[in-house]
């Protein structure tokens, strides 16, 4: 364990790091490159093996020319998300490849990025969330009854992206899009955030130079647009109370110049954010439940007392506790977002470690949820952590599947609400048999996936 770690260890969170203190020193670099080598097939192995290295100490990962530091101790991501946010923005790895999917919006930074935060805060209410929670019951217990079947296997990724993909898109886009549409947006999007995986991490090769997936990239996109636009021209013919977020988008920029283009922008961003992050959390589910016998039964116990054989609906929500303490811990151990990165516009120290302009900052929700000082049994699923006040002790960066500060998450609140729907939607009907045995590695794309092909098989819930 390093002295510095042991200090953090020995004296309060707050006390212990001397943010933006004067004394400098380098951060330790770590040899990521071989050690990426050695897990070639498992690339988490190397970041979790690096986190064990730092301890909670802000060190550099050795990648060649380029140097990220990575950032897990509580109050360094505090001092990122939070404290000096304006100096920490999303540019560089990760962001630019995707900048022209994601365009300049509420996925973006700086004044685009604050004009879309201004109209969407006040959309995204709890309010105005839980008007569309009917709706949204409605369409996931539909999606179920056409799609399950019991006793046919099935690939437990796409059955997931088959329910939420329609959902977001209907809620979203209006009710009225065709399921032609729709079915051109999945793979377009599915494409579109996996095809420039190598430009996510090479973000020093300059677009000129063309990488594999980038034409991919550029039809994917256009798919995109023809969906997207001719429903914005169609909200705008619409009546006033539509509540789908297109048409309150329409309404929030009324006359302005280019609207359509930054209406484009903030759909696709949020469209992208939503479903990529909701279909990956949710594909977890089943794994985990499968991994955990007791737990799967006071899940199915609750969804049983609560739901019954069904539909679900959202008078149901509020009674669904303990599935709701699972899906938090579900977020903490497999949090989609497992990577945050940000890029240092000037210079600034952080616990006495400089770092100079231009830095790459690695954050990553899935190493801090892991960290032993912050989490006892870490590595141990245990939704009780969740329930109500056993967070009191708990450093408030610790747990931030949803980031943090200026740029958090618009979309817990519906999130929680499509999680519950769509579990209890399934097991009020039937019992997951898994295919696939043994620990269960994540996958690391944009998000942190399961491996591929996990299959399951759903037997009538009586029957089970
Ligand atoms: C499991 C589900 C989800 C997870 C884990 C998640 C996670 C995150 C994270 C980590 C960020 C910050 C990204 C960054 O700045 O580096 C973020 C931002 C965002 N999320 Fe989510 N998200 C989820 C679901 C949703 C949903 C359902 C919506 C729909 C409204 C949504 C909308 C957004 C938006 C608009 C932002 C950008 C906020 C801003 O920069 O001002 N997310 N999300």
């Amino acid at each position: 364990m390093s002295g510095n770690v042991r200090r953090l260890r020995r004296t309060s969170w707050r006390s212990a790091v001397s943010l933006g203190g004067v004394s400098s020193r380098r951060a330790r670099t770590l040899p990521f490159l071989r050690s990426l080598a050695r897990h070639a097939r498992t690339p988490v192995h190397a970041f979790e093996e690096a986190s064990r290295r730092a301890g909670g100490e802000l060190v550099r990962l050795n990648m060649g020319p380029f140097r990220p530091y990575l950032v897990t101790h509580p109050e360094h991501v505090q001092h990122v998300l939070k404290t000096n946010q304006p100096n920490y923005v999303r540019a560089g790895m990760f962001w630019d490849p995707l900048a022209p999917l994601l365009g300049q919006g509420i996925l973006s930074e700086g004044e685009g990025w604050a004009a879309s935060r201004k109209i969407l805060q006040p959309v995204f209410t709890a309010r105005y969330v839980n008007s569309l929670a009917g709706h949204m019951a409605q369409i996931i217990t539909g999606l179920i009854d056409v799609t399950l079947v019991p006793g046919r296997r099935f690939d437990i990724g796409e059955l997931i992206s088959t329910l939420i993909h329609p959902t977001i898109v209907r809620l979203f886009l209006g009710a009225t899009i065709s399921d032609e549409d729709i079915g051109r947006l999945a793979p377009a999007y599915d494409t579109g955030v996996t095809a420039r995986s190598l430009r996510l991490l090479l973000p020093s090769v300059p677009e000129r130079f063309p990488l594999p997936g980038d034409r991919a990239f550029k039809r994917a996109i256009r798919t995109i647009d023809e969906v997207v636009y001719p429903r914005i021209q169609y909200a705008k013919t619409r009546r006033e109370e539509d509540a789908d977020l297109v048409s309150r988008l329409v309404r929030a920029r009324p006359g302005e110049a280019d609207a359509d283009r930054l209406i484009r922008d903030d759909m696709v961003a949020i469209h992208g954010a939503a479903t990529e992050t909701s279909v990956t959390a949710l594909t977890w589910v089943w794994p985990v439940l499968d991994a955990h016998p007791k737990i799967a039964a006071r899940v199915y116990e609750e969804v049983d007392r609560v739901v019954g054989r069904g539909p679900v609906t959202v008078a149901h929500l509020q009674d669904l506790t303990y599935l709701k303490m699972f899906v938090d811990e579900l977020v903490r151990l497999y949090p989609p977002g497992w990577i945050l990165p940000r890029t240092a516009a000037r210079a600034d120290h952080i616990d006495g470690i400089e770092i100079p302009a231009g830095a790459t900052m690695v954050l990553s929700p899935y190493l801090t949820h892991r960290l032993p000082e912050f989490w006892d049994r870490a590595l141990e699923f245990d939704p009780e952590r969740f329930a109500p006040g056993n967070d009191r002790a708990r450093h408030r960066y610790a747990y931030f599947p949803f980031a943090a500060g200026p740029h958090v998450c618009l979309g817990p609140h519906l999130f929680m609400m499509e999680a519950l729907l769509l579990i209890a939607g399934i097991l009020c009907k039937y019992r997951p048999l898994l295919h696939t045995t043994g620990p269960i590695t994540p996958r690391l794309a944009s998000t942190l996936r399961p491996p591929k092909g996990l299959s399951m098989t759903l037997v009538p819930a009586g029957a089970a």
